[in-house]
């Protein structure tokens, strides 16, 4: 229990790890002499995104962006806007977008639409959490942790209200009745 709330561990912080030096690993070797730009998207990534660019050996350029969504989240990507924009030059770069987790969709391809829109050499997605239950719009994920079928996640970079975010582990929010869930590594 943390305070009023029930927390189920889902994913342990070696587990975690792990997968964050296996993603650096196949990074590392896909961009060897290229300099990537990673962006990473404000505020879940925090955590991960500090892991993963700490266990990668090239060197990289970073920068992150933070969006805002309005009204329904499965309407349209157009109800999604920046609170803060890329600020490093993508032009002909190498870009990997690095993101906590995701759920619909929406805000990923909003992105990569974004950041297409400025003539990179190429862009990736890297994600630790592949949520597949509210999948609105299809993604392909070239670098993933962990796929997970369902579940309200918190933890290592995760909210609920804000809270949550510093717990090294990932783990679901238990709220009334809770079916079977699977997670699995990538
Ligand atoms: C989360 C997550 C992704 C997005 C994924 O961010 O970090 O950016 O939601 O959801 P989607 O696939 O349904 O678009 P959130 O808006 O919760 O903000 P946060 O990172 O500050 O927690």
């Amino acid at each position: 229990m943390l305070g009023e709330y029930h927390i189920r561990e889902r994913i342990r912080q070696e587990e975690i790890r792990q997968q964050v030096q296996k993603i650096a690993r196949d990074i590392d070797s896909d961009y060897r002499d290229r300099e990537p730009v990673l962006i990473g998207v404000l505020n879940g990534v925090f955590l991960f995104f500090a892991d993963l660019v700490e266990a990668l050996v090239i060197p990289v350029i970073i920068d992150f962006v933070r969006v805002a969504s309005y009204g329904p989240r499965n309407v349209s990507s157009g109800k999604i806007s920046f609170t803060k924009d890329v600020e490093v030059s993508v032009k002909g770069k190498p870009v990997i977008i690095v993101e906590d987790i995701i759920d619909t969709g929406l805000t990923l391809s909003f992105l990569v639409d974004h950041i297409k829109a400025r003539e990179p050499e190429s862009v990736k997605i890297c994600a630790l959490i592949n949520k597949l239950e509210r999948r609105e719009k299809e993604v392909d994920i070239d670098y993933c942790g962990f796929t997970i079928e369902k579940g309200f996640l918190v933890g290592y970079g995760l909210d609920y209200n804000e809270q949550f975010r510093y717990l090294p582990y990932i783990g679901s929010l238990e709220m009334g009745h809770q079916s079977e869930e699977s997670v699995h590594d990538n």
